[in-house]
């Protein structure tokens, strides 16, 4: 006979799945039992062998070491069926504020519910609430990796707020099993970053001071040298990068501006003024 909390459980799971049934969405939110939860199919696609080519390339690049070719036969088994179920036990067990699993199996993960996004509360925001926020976030990053840690998803549309504090979601990438951990850590950083720049509120001149009080406040809660010589190799790419795309800065497709060349250039230019040596970097 099942006990109360395992009835309770299979109920639980079972509104899931009648949720997931009803909606095409791959991540959905329910209410069960007063309680709010969200349901995410896994992703049918594992990412195949040229991404872990590319993450090995990228590696070598811009940190100069080779990768084992084992890190690629790892990449298939990380990819596989649990791997985020897994990233979430691994780091509530450490002690990381992630989503409580509750389900997982028959093609979905079942969690609690952690909030609404920082990037759906940031366009509520006024500057100094944003500022204020979002440098938080940042020592937030900084504390994560120096505790070791890396995400993979780093981006605010991938953070939630509960209660006054901040919950990591969505631990699908891989990238950071098949890279060296400064590498993982400096992407995080570029994806947090890049989330922010140009998008609701954050325009070109907010982004110009915002970017580099980001930077200062992730430094000086992680100052570890490996990450910084990540991006000093990383920012001799990415100038070339902004230059070459330096003509499609301000252009409009079919209406819609695409700022990934003035974010590209934004980030450039704030990750060079972290790294030039100190008294230079406030030299206008
Ligand atoms: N545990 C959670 N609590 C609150 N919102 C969530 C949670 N998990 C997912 N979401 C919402 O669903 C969106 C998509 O989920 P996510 O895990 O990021 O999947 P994807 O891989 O599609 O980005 C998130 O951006 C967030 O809005
Ligand atoms: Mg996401």
């Amino acid at each position: 006979m099942s006990t109360p909390d395992a009835t309770e459980h299979q109920a639980l799971v079972r509104a899931a799945q009648s949720a997931l049934a009803a909606s095409p969405a791959r991540t959905l939110e329910f209410a069960h039992g007063g309680e709010r939860y969200v349901a995410k199919r896994e992703a049918q696609a594992t990412r195949g062998v040229l991404s872990a080519l590319l993450a090995r390339w990228l590696a070598r690049r811009v940190t100069g070491a080779s990768l084992p070719m084992g890190a690629l036969k790892l990449s298939a088994a990380a990819s596989g069926v649990g791997f985020e179920a897994r990233r979430l036990q691994a780091l509530a067990a450490a002690g990381v504020r992630v989503p409580r699993l509750v389900h997982h199996g028959d093609g979905f993960l079942l969690m609690a519910h952690c909030g609404a996004t920082v990037a759906s509360l940031l366009a509520g925001w006024d500057r100094d609430t944003w500022r204020r926020e979002l440098a938080a976030l940042a020592a937030e990053l900084g504390a994560f990796h120096r505790a070791g840690q890396w995400h993979g998803g780093a981006q605010i549309k991938n953070l939630t707020r509960m209660n006054g504090q901040t919950w990591r979601i969505d631990f699908e990438e891989t990238f950071g099993e098949l890279v060296p951990l400064a590498a993982a850590q400096a992407f995080d950083v570029v994806l947090f970053v890049n989330s922010i720049s140009l998008r609701g509120p954050i325009d070109e001149d907010e982004a110009r001071t915002l970017l580099p009080a980001l930077l200062r406040a992730y430094f000086a809660a992680n100052p570890d040298p490996q990450v910084r010589a990540v991006f000093a190799r990383a920012l001799r790419w990415a100038k070339v990068a902004a230059a070459l795309s330096a003509p499609f800065r301000r252009l409009n497709f079919g209406g819609r501006q695409r700022n990934g060349a003035a974010r590209l250039k934004l980030l450039a230019d704030a990750i060079g003024g972290q790294l030039a040596p100190r008294g230079v970097q406030d030299v206008p």
